[in-house]
């Protein structure tokens, strides 16, 4: 998307269409009462009859019938001046954005949203960009005629009121762009199908984008994952006759400093394997790869934001399907830090892909780890698809993750994990089982991967979060599908860190 910024006359622009915000209960300033005044009091009059409040979402269209050289003025609610924040932003950016593109429209500008004295102008022109640039988004690349999109916005300017601040709004609007081709990245990973979007093709794509970033890209192939001794992607992968690989990418900008890991869960498709899942809605376990597509979008992300810390980014990817070969109830695996596992139900496999790599994870001496998983329904009964579930060992570490939450959109929310639930995981035969039972399912799945870590750790379960389902907010910048979540979040949490 082409997006840039001017400053100058508003009078003399002649934009097909230019966005104004208005907070609730509040007459109009600057730019948009510059306007209103050369329109005769026509907002003023839009705004008096009640017919546009500005209430969320809120819009209305003018059409400035050729006494200003600007065609069309199209209005967006912000809500009340003391409850906004950078939601408000995007949420009123998306609406305008998609609202513009349905009109036809192919080029629109747009003041910038919102009150600058209370947030930073970077910030609010990130989440501007952030708003219109992911509510645009669209997968397209299985539609045979129109692969483009018949209604396309192809330039969006930014009017800044003060020519002062123009380099500061060019800069916010280059770095949102690397942000939103991240979310976009990891959209793409977890909306292609398994039968493209297999193990092999995300690894040679996550080395494309390690060449193209200057990252490090290691592959580990079922040979080395066997001299590892990796029980877990290998079981998991039998009944597959697609290779399992582990995909490591290194993002070196921290010097000497220990790294940051993430890590990412990869089931290119979650069939339950023998533990079989119902047919309903099984078509969706194609976005059981999403961490995985998370974590190479944030490693790419990270690389051309050029974060000054060293990252390695994992992913563990495999299929989960049943066949003559694969795992099953009973068996017994030894993952990679050499503990058993007692396999209950084969459903459960996210978590025994995860230990190899959690373990694994364990000679980078990191730091801190983050993993993202779309680990259990049970996260999703618990918080629906409103919050990511949050569960750690270390109470610093998931603050930062917390806050990021509320300033990206992307909340999370923290589940208990003490010892008490290790309890439901006792095996009669191995060192712990692979499920525990129905209650608490979202804890004893985290439960089970604290057995795999030495370090401080945080688990986010974005089962509920990662693509629209029953029970996800409408936001106007999160299209049907995958959302692309936790990019924003890891990325909010990296920029703000301190080693
Ligand atoms: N990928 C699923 C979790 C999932 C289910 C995510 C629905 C999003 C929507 C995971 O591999 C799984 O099947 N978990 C089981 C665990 C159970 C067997 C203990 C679950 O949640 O039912
Ligand atoms: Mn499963
Ligand atoms: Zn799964």
């Amino acid at each position: 998307m082409n997006i840039e910024v001017v400053s100058g006359r508003i009078l003399e622009k002649n934009y097909e269409l230019l966005v104004l915000g208005a907070f609730e209960g509040e007459d109009l300033r600057g730019v948009s009462e510059e306007i209103d005044h050369a329109l005769g009091q026509e907002i003023s009059k839009i705004i008096k009859t009640l017919e546009f409040e500005g209430k969320p979402k809120q819009t209305s269209l003018l059409h400035t019938q050729g006494r200003i050289s600007i065609r069309r003025i199209l209005l967006v609610g912000l809500g009340k001046r003391e409850e906004f924040n950078l939601e408000a932003v995007r949420t009123a950016s998306g609406k305008t954005a998609r609202f513009t593109r349905d009109l036809g429209v192919t080029s629109y500008a747009t003041t910038i949203l919102g009150d600058a004295e209370k947030i930073r102008l970077s910030s609010i022109v990130e989440n501007l960009v952030a708003g219109c640039e992911l509510a645009l988004y669209q997968f397209r690349r299985y539609k045979t005629e129109d692969k483009e999109s018949p209604k396309k916005i192809d330039k969006i300017t930014i009017f800044a009121e003060s020519p002062d601040s123009v380099d500061e709004v060019r800069k916010s609007i280059l770095t949102a762009q690397i942000i939103d081709r991240g979310v976009s990245l990891a959209r793409d990973i977890s909306n292609i199908p398994s039968s493209d979007a297999t193990p092999a093709h995300i690894a040679e794509e996550a080395k494309k984008i390690a060449r193209e970033n200057r990252m490090k890209c290691t592959v580990l192939e079922t040979k080395d994952m066997e001299k590892q001794g990796m029980g877990g992607i290998l079981n998991v992968a039998r009944g597959s006759l697609q290779p399992p690989k582990l995909v490591i990418l290194e993002h070196n900008g921290g010097g000497e400093d220990r790294p940051i890991v993430l890590l990412g869960k990869g089931i290119t498709f979650d069939s339950g394997g023998i533990s079989i899942k119902p047919s309903e809605k099984m078509e969706e376990m194609k976005h059981d790869k999403s961490g995985a597509a998370t974590v190479i979008a944030a490693m790419q992300t990270a690389a051309q934001l050029q974060l000054p810390l060293n990252i390695v980014g994992i992913t563990p990817l495999t299929e989960n399907l049943p066949s003559g070969s694969a795992y099953k109830p009973g068996d017994i695996l030894k993952i990679y830090n050499g503990k058993t596992v007692e396999v209950i139900s084969t459903d459960a496999e996210g978590r025994l892909i995860m230990a190899d790599a959690l373990a694994y994870a364990s000679k980078y001496k990191p730091q801190a780890t983050i993993d993202l998983a779309t680990l259990t329904g049970a996260c999703i009964t618990a918080l629906g698809g409103v919050a990511t579930g949050l569960l750690g060992n270390d109470d610093d570490l998931k603050r930062k993750i917390t806050s990021a939450g509320e300033t990206t959109g992307e909340r999370v929310w923290e589940l208990p994990l003490w010892d008490d639930y290790k309890e439901q995981l006792k095996s009669e035969v191995a060192d712990m089982k692979n499920v525990g039972g129905r209650p608490a399912g979202a804890i004893t799945a985290a439960s089970f991967l604290s057995n795999f870590v030495d370090y401080p750790w945080a688990h986010l379960d974005i089962a509920g979060t990662a693509w629209t389902q029953n029970g996800s907010p409408e936001k106007p910048y999160i299209p049907k599908g995958a959302t692309g979540v936790g990019v924003r979040l890891i990325i909010e949490v990296l920029r703000g860190w301190k080693s």
